[in-house]
C-alpha cells in the first residue's frame, strides 16, 4: 500500500510542476510579444531621430516624408531641423490661404485639413524640394 500511495504521490508533484511550468512558460511567451509590439510602435523615427506623429521633418533642403498619409481633421506639423529657411508653399491656388511664411531651424509650421484630397507642395527658395500631403476619410 505504502509503495501505491508513494507512486500517487509522485505522479500527482511531477504532474503539479508541468502544470507551473507550462504556464510560466505561457506567461514569458505573452509578455515578450506585447513589448515587441509596443516598441514597434513606439519607435517611429526619420534617420536617427525620434518624430512625433503626423510631423514632416525638414532637412538637408528636403522634405524627409515625401508623402504623408492623414485622416480629415490632422493637423500637421512641419519641423524645420535644417540650417535653411524654409516655407509650406501649396501647389494649388486653392490652398493660397494654408501657405507658410519662411521659418527656421526649431520652428515649426502647423495646419489643419479639414478636405479630403492630395495636397502638392514645395518650397519658394527651394522649388526641387516637394512633397504630398495625402487627407482621406
Ligand atoms: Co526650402
Amino acid at each position: 500500500m505504502n509503495k501505491i500511495v508513494i507512486g500517487i504521490l509522485a505522479v500527482i508533484i511531477i504532474l503539479g510542476i508541468g502544470v507551473v511550468a507550462t504556464s510560466g512558460g505561457d506567461d514569458s511567451s505573452t509578455q515578450s510579444s506585447e513589448n515587441t509590439t509596443t516598441s514597434s510602435e513606439d519607435m517611429s523615427t526619420e534617420g536617427n531621430e525620434t518624430v512625433a506623429e503626423n510631423t514632416v521633418i525638414l532637412d538637408d533642403l528636403a522634405f524627409m516624408t515625401e508623402e504623408l498619409t492623414v485622416k480629415k481633421g490632422t493637423t500637421v506639423t512641419w519641423e524645420n531641423r535644417d540650417t535653411a529657411r524654409h516655407d509650406i508653399n501649396f501647389t494649388d491656388a486653392a490652398m493660397d490661404s494654408a501657405d507658410s511664411e519662411l521659418f527656421g531651424q526649431g520652428e515649426t509650421y502647423e495646419y489643419t485639413f479639414d478636405e479630403v484630397g492630395t495636397f502638392d507642395y514645395s518650397c519658394t527658395p527651394h522649388p526641387f524640394m516637394k512633397a504630398t500631403v495625402v487627407v482621406t476619410e
